[in-house]
Formats: C-alpha cells, structure tokens, sequence
C-alpha cells in the first residue's frame, strides 16, 4: 500500500506545487510565495502563508512581563495580587508573563556571613515573605498558592491548606527548610538586590513594573485596568480575549 501511496503523494504535490509556471501564472520561487498576498494568491497557498505567518508572529512575540515588587502582609499589595493581577493573568497568560518579588520595604542586614532581615509589617511578614519566595523556587503552582493566602483573612494561616490544595505533591516539611534555611535566605538576597536595583527606586509598594519599567502612567494603567494595559502592550494579533474587553466598553451607556 505504501508505494502507490507515494506515489499519488507525489503526483498531487507535484501538481499543487510542482513547477507552478507551467500549472498557473505562478511565477514565484517557493522561497517567495508567502513574501507578499499577491505571490500567495497567484501560487494558491493564500490560506497556509496566512496561517504560517500567524503561526509565527505568535511564536516571536514576546509576552508582557507585568512585576510585582510586593511585602506579604502590606493591604495594597494584597488587594492588587487578588483582585487584578491573579484575574489578569488567568484571563491572559498566553501573552502575560508575572513576575513575583516578595521584599518590599524590607530591610536586609548582613549579619556574618548570612543576612537578617527586618519587615515593615513585623516577624510575620518576613516569614510571609520568605515562604512565597521559596514557593516561587519550589513549585510550578506558587501563583495560585500565592493568590489562594493574600486573598485568605490569614495569609500566614492559610498558607498549609492553600499549597495542600494547589500543590499537593509540595512536602511542607520540604518547604519550611528552604524558609528556615540557607536556600530561602539566598533566594531572598536575591529579591533584596532585585528591589534596591529598580530603576527609579521603588517609593512604595505594591510596586508594579511592565517589560521592566516602571512610570507613574504605566503604574496607574496597572491599578485602574492591567488588563486593557497588558492588551494594548501585546505586540502580536491580540488573542480573542483581547477583543471582548473592547466590546465591553463599546456596550457602555451614553448619558443623554
Ligand atoms: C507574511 O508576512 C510577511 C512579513 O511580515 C508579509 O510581508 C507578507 O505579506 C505576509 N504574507 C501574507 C500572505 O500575508
Ligand atoms: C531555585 O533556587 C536555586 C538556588 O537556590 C536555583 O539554582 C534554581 O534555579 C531555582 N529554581 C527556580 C525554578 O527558580
């Protein structure tokens, strides 16, 4: 059977894109049919360049990277973390990227060869810190879980229950070592250099940086809507998604 197969394959490939000069008015070299619409339509590939070109203008474009520079227990970041950029990113991660720095308004200190650490809003904070920076490290689901404590009344309480529901393959005992140990304290020098390396330096947090930078305007397009800021931002075709935000604005009410 795999001859004649073959064979036909051949004879039907050879007639759509064999010598097309000779089949149609195609005068184009295979390397050019998709160079501009009128190659594509002469040579009859219009629908597989069309589709080939948006293959890979999806595939070169970078996604937007929305930063958080953020301490755990601080109510802003809290509310900014749950109820836009979580939602956010649920709605636009094939072209969202989020970045997660636990440190904020911390302190480090070197203390020997190790660091202390001092937060704004106490002990707790700094563990909350710690424990969402070696959950970043740690696991694939550290967003979720993140999202599931800053939303939670407790966000230290609920800290167990939420890596137990999103991560349930996570020992806790796994995780505690990296918060108490060496790993979580040189992960969080990392986000300690990470925040006193912005540019401009951070005044408050939540702290948000978009592809790295951050402004006033890019700041406060964040706070009000990330979601049409992370669209508009999008160099590639804008994702379905995209499109039904504007429709949601388009069925506003005029006032008379
Ligand atoms: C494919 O992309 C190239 C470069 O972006 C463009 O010039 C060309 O017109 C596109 N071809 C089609 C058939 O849309
Ligand atoms: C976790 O941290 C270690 C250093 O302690 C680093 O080598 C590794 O790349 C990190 N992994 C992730 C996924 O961030």
């Amino acid at each position: 059977m795999k001859g004649p197969l073959l064979l036909l394959l051949t004879v039907w490939l050879y007639t759509q894109y064999g010598d097309c000069a000779l089949l149609s008015s195609c005068s184009y070299p295979p390397s050019k049919w998709c160079s501009s619409l009128q190659a594509a339509v002469q040579c009859g590939v219009l629908k597989e360049c069309l589709l080939s070109n948006f293959t890979k203008s999806h595939q070169k474009v970078d996604k937007v990277e929305v930063g958080l520079y953020y301490e755990t227990l601080c109510p802003g970041c809290r509310q900014f973390l749950s109820l836009m950029l979580f939602p956010t990113w649920v709605m636009l991660m094939d072209i969202m990227d989020v970045k997660l720095v636990p440190y904020g308004n911390a302190q480090e200190k070197p203390a020997g060869q190790k660091y202390t650490y001092e937060c704004q809003h106490g002990e707790q904070e700094c563990f909350g810190n710690m424990l969402e920076t070696c959950l970043l490290n740690m696991t694939e689901y550290a967003f979720p879980i993140i999202f599931c404590m800053e939303s939670s009344s407790d966000v230290i309480k609920s800290a167990k229950n939420c890596a137990e529901v999103y991560a349930p393959e996570l020992k806790w005992e796994t995780l505690m070592k990296c918060v108490n140990g060496d790993q979580g304290m040189q992960l969080m020098h990392q986000n300690a250099l990470a925040t006193q390396g912005l540019k401009p330096p951070h005044e408050y947090v939540p702290w948000v940086t978009v592809n790295g930078e951050h402004t006033e305007d890019l700041q406060d397009k964040a706070m009000t809507s990330l979601y049409t800021l992370v669209c508009s931002m999008y160099k590639g075709p804008k994702p379905p998604v995209c499109g039904q935000s504007q429709k949601a604005y388009q069925s506003r009410c005029k006032k008379e």
